[in-house]
């Protein structure tokens, strides 16, 4: 089987997005765990949009966000509940999006290139499993589009259990 995913020539973000989705929909193999399907995730959101730091966080026994599978630069490993971004997407169970992180009050700088982000909590019967992170370069680059199809792709997730 080829697992190769191709990208639609178009640099329209909706139209990028409707046939990510549909691409992790197939991508998901439900005979393998959360590590094989976050991994793959992340590498199809990055092979569509390239942004800086692409990846998981997941709750752990400890009750603290710990590292999942991601694509970017070295990442801190474990955040606390309702600290950073992340934290706090996670403590209020809502996609947070933050133009300038700069601006953010208790923003984690795990790259000091980031300037926006987007965390998007993975929820299951109310709990959040963990979140959906990605940083970019950019100021500003995510918006309403990317918080409605990142939380399709986070629904898609949250029926794979996680375990750390
Ligand atoms: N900036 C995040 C930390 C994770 S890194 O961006 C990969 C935060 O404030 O929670």
């Amino acid at each position: 089987m080829s697992t190769e995913l191709k990208k639609p020539n178009t640099t329209d973000k909706l139209a990028l997005y409707q046939t990510l989705l549909d691409q992790i929909k197939a991508l998901i193999d439900p005979n393998c765990g959360w590590v094989a399907n976050y991994a793959n995730t992340c590498a199809a959101i990055q092979q569509y949009f390239n942004h800086w730091w692409c990846g998981f966080y997941i709750v752990n026994k400890k009750n603290q966000l710990e590292l999942g599978p991601f694509i970017g630069p070295v990442a801190c490993t474990l955040i606390n509940y309702n600290k950073g971004v992340c934290g706090k997407a996670w403590a209020d169970s809502l996609t947070t999006i933050v133009p300038n992180v700069h601006e953010f009050e208790g923003h984690i700088a795990c790259s000091s290139e980031s300037n926006s982000e987007i965390v998007v909590p993975i929820i299951k019967n109310k709990q959040v499993l963990g979140v959906i992170d990605l940083d970019s370069k950019n100021f500003s680059e995510f918006d309403i589009l990317d918080k409605e199809y990142l939380e399709k792709i986070a629904e898609l997730l949250s029926e794979i259990p996680v375990n750390l």
